[in-house]
């Protein structure tokens, strides 16, 4: 069975109860898990056999994991986000930057485009990130 490799960040707080689910999934692998809380992560680390631990976020990318978990206070989300996605504009899209393109297609002005597939995603596919191809280099299960 192909397992898939994760980082965890954050593994205090509602992560202590994930961590005992993760614990029980054949198909999940742990490789490295970070907290700011050292001794939170070498806890974690120890429950679900990660050969890493560390209070750094950037050693979660260091690691070559398949995903990454974000269980850290919604206010990091946004950027930790953006950085394990490794987009090379190194930020998420704004809504507004969607929404322009779906009113130009349904426009008049757009009456003679059919059957296109727009990329909005600040680069990430055009460098290879979280493309079908890295995904069946990497062993991805499903
Ligand atoms: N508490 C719940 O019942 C609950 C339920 C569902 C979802 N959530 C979501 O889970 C997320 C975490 O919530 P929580 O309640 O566990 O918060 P928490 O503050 O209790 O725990 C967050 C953990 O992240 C760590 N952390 C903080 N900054 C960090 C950083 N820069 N890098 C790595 N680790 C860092 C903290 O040390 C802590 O262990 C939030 O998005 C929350 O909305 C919480």
């Amino acid at each position: 069975m192909t397992r898939l490799s994760v980082a965890l960040v954050g593994c205090g707080g509602v992560a202590r109860r994930y961590r005992r689910i993760y614990a029980r999934l054949p198909q999940v692998s742990v490789a490295v898990v970070v907290d700011t809380d050292l001794e939170e992560a070498r806890a974690a680390a120890a429950e679900l056999g990660a050969a890493r631990a560390s209070a750094e976020f950037a050693d979660a990318l260091a690691e070559p994991v398949q995903a990454v978990v974000i269980s850290t206070p919604n206010y990091l989300h946004r950027q930790q986000a953006a950085a394990a996605l490794q987009i090379p504009l190194n930020r998420l899209a704004e809504p507004e930057e969607v929404a322009e393109l779906i009113a130009f297609l349904v426009s008049e002005r757009a009456a003679y485009i059919t059957g296109q597939v727009f990329t909005i995603d600040g680069g990430a596919s055009a460098v290879g990130c979280y493309s079908y191809e890295t995904y069946k280099r990497q062993g991805v299960p499903g």
